[in-house]
């Protein structure tokens, strides 16, 4: 459908300058100092895989709040825990727990959260501030995690979020600069909202897809450990972080024992800067191991129209896949599901492979047939055909520990593209080097329509928010700008990119609510929860 694309500048018409010509002008200004001298690489003690038992993610209660919203709390707090066998880590964390607990939510039933900022200091000395950012979801720009939005220590805000869209979303520190090591340290969780009959093409489907213990959310994340048990962050004069010990829901590749049925797996890449390539293997008696099947049934932020059947599925950093694996052929086997070396990553070690193992036991009761059709996708042609302006193009510029969208590096007092309530607008972006650049686009569901360098995979074709865009590659995006108007972030979700300076911002509408209206509160927080108090325009329908 695309044509090929050109990679030099493609907008701001004759007197744009070339983008090296840019970056030189923006480090001349001192407005993005360059980074310090480069860490030297160590390695990981080595910890044995698929030893420890894998850990499900607890979820977080929560107490009514009239009748149409859940009310939670969490803690934002310092804690240690045991990722080298025998040695204490000190993690930032919600509730003291790596990953953060996970919301588990109905669809159409809104939730208020208490987050308490009890991070104290750093090792600087410094103050650790947090906002947070629920990736994934159309929040109002006051509850969107807007990166200058702080929720200094001891202080608190209640976020509000409306729920309106179901999908396996997450939860993760957004701060002005400090989002790679604030992530990097623990600070990031899963939200999901549950499917209902509306999503499906064929609510008596719905049923079929594996559920409660069958249904496993993943968090991966890459750490790079000292023998002490210490974790470093090193972001190799800000390129990127990379581990060699890869967690699985906060434990290193561990093992789990399943039934021979149906799972379905909700997985995150909740890394700083690696990406995954994930593939699954039967491990058979002479020790060889067979490649078997992912069956993908949703994206990003919602389902496929139908099950994709994929050898591996590539995920770069912040997306989210829900994938099926059929373990009824294999009981008395070990599954292994594995991250084969990409090479996109500035780091291939070999240890970042192994990520889990599946145990399958026998004894399952039923095993449900994969339903051939999921959910509801609008045609691209509907969407082409709304659009009104012209395709705008963000270019991701990297040069000597800078990074910048079409030259510029972030500036809150400064807005990018102003966009009409509710249109339906083309993007495109362009990796100007060899690196490789998952974009995140805040308030809106998108699909993904043309990529100049490789095939689109087929899993791709859902609703996303979160796009890699590989070395010296163009991606083109398409969707509805809305509900909600007002200022909202687009990035690289390289988050060392993000904190130095690939960031920008768009804004919809005129009228929403300032991203800073309803700041953080001192403690002690009162027992009731905080009521908005900017009113939103209303809403157009996305
Ligand atoms: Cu997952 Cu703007 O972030
Ligand atoms: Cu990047």
């Amino acid at each position: 459908m695309l044509a090929a694309y050109s990679h030099g500048s493609t907008q701001g018409g004759s007197t744009a300058l070339p983008w090296q010509q840019q970056l030189k002008t923006v480090l001349g200004t001192g407005k993005a100092p360059p980074p310090g001298p480069i860490q030297s690489i160590s390695f990981s003690p080595n910890i044995p895989p698929f030893e420890r038992p894998f850990r499900p993610m607890q979820v977080l209660p929560s107490q009514p709040v009239g009748s149409q919203l859940d009310g939670y709390s969490m803690t934002m707090q310092k804690n240690r825990v045991e990722i080298l066998p025998g040695k204490q880590t000190e993690v930032w964390t919600y509730n003291g727990q790596l990953p953060g607990p996970l919301i588990r939510q109905t669809k159409n039933h809104g939730s208020v959260v208490r987050f308490i900022n009890q991070l104290g200091k750093d090792e600087q000395g410094q103050d650790i501030h947090s906002t947070i950012h629920l990736h994934g979801v159309a929040s109002l720009p006051q509850y969107d995690g807007y990166a200058e939005d702080l929720i200094p220590p001891q202080h608190y805000k209640d976020y509000y979020y409306p729920n309106d869209k179901a999908a396996s979303f997450w939860y993760h520190d957004h701060v002005i600069e400090h989002t790679a090591r604030n992530v990097y340290m623990g600070l990031a969780g899963m939200y999901i909202v549950d499917y209902d009959d509306e999503d499906f093409v064929d609510p008596t489907v719905k049923d079929q897809l594996p559920q409660a213990e069958y249904d496993i959310p993943l968090i991966i994340q890459d750490k790079r450990i000292t023998p002490d048990g210490e974790l470093v962050f090193n972001d190799r004069g800000r390129s990127g972080v990379y581990g060699d010990v890869v967690l699985v829901n906060g434990v290193p590749s561990p093992r789990l024992e399943v039934k021979n049925r149906r799972y379905r797996f909700r997985v995150l890449n909740g890394g700083v800067s690696r990406t995954l390539n994930l593939a699954a293997r039967v491990k058979h008696g002479d020790g060889s191991l067979e490649p078997i099947h992912l069956q993908v049934i949703a994206s990003d932020s919602g389902l496929l129209s139908e099950p994709i059947s994929t050898p591996s599925l590539r995920i770069g950093v912040a997306e989210r896949y829900e994938f099926v694996l059929d373990f009824a052929d294999y009981a008395g086997k070990e599954i292994l599901l594995v991250n084969p070396v990409f090479f996109g990553n500035l780091d291939g070690n070999l240890r970042t492979t192994e990520l889990m193992c599946f145990q399958v036991a026998g004894g399952a009761q039923d095993n449900p047939p994969l339903p051939k059709k999921l959910g509801i996708l609008t045609p691209i042609e509907t969407l082409l055909s709304e659009v009104k302006g012209p395709v705008r193009t963000f270019r991701f510029d990297r040069l000597g520990g800078v990074s910048l969208i079409n030259g510029k590096a972030w500036d809150p007092n400064r807005v990018d593209a102003f966009v009409e309530p509710c249109a339906t607008e083309r993007w495109r972006f362009i990796s100007t080097g060899g690196w490789v650049h998952p974009i995140h686009v805040h308030l809106g569901h998108f699909r993904l329509i043309g990529r100049s360098r490789t095939p689109i995979a087929a899993y791709e074709r859902g609703m996303k928010d979160t796009f890699f865009v590989n070395d010296w590659e163009t991606v083109e995006m398409i969707g509805r700008f809305g509900p909600h108007e007002g200022k909202y972030m687009m990035h690289c979700h390289n988050l060392v990119h993000e904190d130095h300076d690939m960031m920008t911002q768009f804004q919809v509408g005129t009228r929403g609510c300032p991203p800073c209206a309803e700041p953080a509160k001192p403690l002690p927080a009162p027992a009731n929860f905080d009521l908005p108090q900017c009113v939103p325009p209303k809403e157009c329908m996305a």
